[in-house]
């Protein structure tokens, strides 16, 4: 048996939505995160601070009683739209911890997103005074641009001359995805990366091989055994650019199951015993702390946890469930079940 205790995680990368839905997830984050880096792509998206202030107390008013020490955290959603002295404000009093880049037509609600990153240089200067971190959902939209190639093609069409033009920029490269994005992480020092559970655990054939599964389909999609192994690598390393960021991505299964299945994963219930479940397949449950807690503490400047997290590697004595329901009769399939089945995990606060 292995069992190992680690400071209660964060997830930097966390989709919570809106209204039923935000209700029916948000309490598997509350339960097993504490900060939470909320994308703001819902619709409409959030593009002041006056909204991300309103959507942070709707996610709080949500929040079940069993949450441990959840400390929602918000990004405003990269457009025209944005103020920047408002975004300067939003900053100073804490409220906007972040701005996400989407590029358009990428990715689920990322019609309002960008064309070219160099676009908001205005913006970006506002980031680069306050070390605001700047999110990248790093994926070309070029329909000519085979859909395996599209991180590399954006880190080096978009991404790198930004981060050339302007080295002081903090990024943070979203969900990377494959070796390509580990290699751009790793030589540019002004970059962290959130990596995500499904990411880390499946390669392409275990979404297209064995019949289509449609709860493995995601932006930017998982990609080769070789691009995983990369992922992992960076991973378990212990190179403190590299967090978790799960990317939990709720959508109902009617939306899933349809003749074109929406991007998004729903990892937030079993998501860190997916990462525990890699980390101790590769030998490297002492780095899980490092990944899921202090790396991401560094990266964004906020105290160690108080709490702390076990996981045994033993399996549970109940079944779990499978999927969950919302109010209006959704139901959204839970990622990560299997390697849930053999972990028991014990919150410590
Ligand atoms: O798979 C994804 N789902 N990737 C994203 O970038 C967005 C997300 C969503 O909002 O559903
Ligand atoms: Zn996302």
């Amino acid at each position: 048996m292995s069992s190992i205790t680690i400071p209660f995680p964060d997830d930097w990368h966390v989709h919570l939505r809106d209204g039923d839905m935000l209700d029916a997830v948000v309490g598997y984050t509350a339960r097993r995160f504490r900060y939470s880096m909320v994308m703001p792509n819902v619709v409409p998206p959030i593009t002041s601070t006056a909204e991300a202030e309103k959507y942070r107390d709707r996610i709080l008013a949500s929040t079940p009683d069993d949450a441990v020490d959840f400390r929602p955290v918000m990004a405003l959603y990269c457009s025209p739209d944005i103020d920047l002295a408002d975004l300067r404000a939003g900053i100073d009093s804490g409220v906007v911890a972040a701005v996400k880049y989407y590029p358009a037509g990428a990715t689920t609600n990322s019609e309002s997103g960008g064309t070219s990153l160099l676009a908001f240089r205005d913006l970006f200067e506002v980031l680069a005074d306050t070390d605001t971190r700047l999110l990248v959902h790093a994926e070309a939209t070029d329909p000519a641009i085979d859909i395996f190639d599209r991180e590399a093609a954006f880190l080096e069409d978009q991404l790198a001359p930004l981060c050339e033009a302007m080295p002081e920029l903090l990024v943070t490269v979203e969900h990377v995805s494959t070796r390509a994005g580990v290699d751009f992480v790793a030589t540019h020092p002004q970059c962290a990366a959130t990596v995500t559970p499904h990411h880390l655990a499946r390669e392409r054939s275990d979404l297209l091989a064995d019949g289509m599964r449609p709860d493995l389909y995601c932006k930017p999609v998982i990609n080769s055994s070789d691009d995983q192994a990369a992922l992992i690598d960076a991973a378990t390393s212990g190179d403190p650019a590299f967090m978790l960021g799960t990317d939990s991505a709720p959508h109902p299964t009617t939306a899933k199951y349809g003749p074109k299945a929406k991007a998004g994963v729903f990892n937030a219930a079993y998501g860190l015993e997916v990462v525990a479940d890699v980390f101790r397949n590769h030998g490297a449950l002492d780095q899980l702390g490092a990944f899921v807690s202090s790396n991401g503490c560094a990266v964004y400047g906020v105290d160690a946890p108080e709490a702390t997290l076990e996981l045994s590697h033993e399996p549970v004595d109940r079944d779990l469930a499978t999927d969950l329901s919302t109010s209006s009769g959704d139901s959204v399939v839970l990622f990560g079940t299997e390697e849930a089945s053999q972990w028991t995990v014990t919150v410590h606060n």
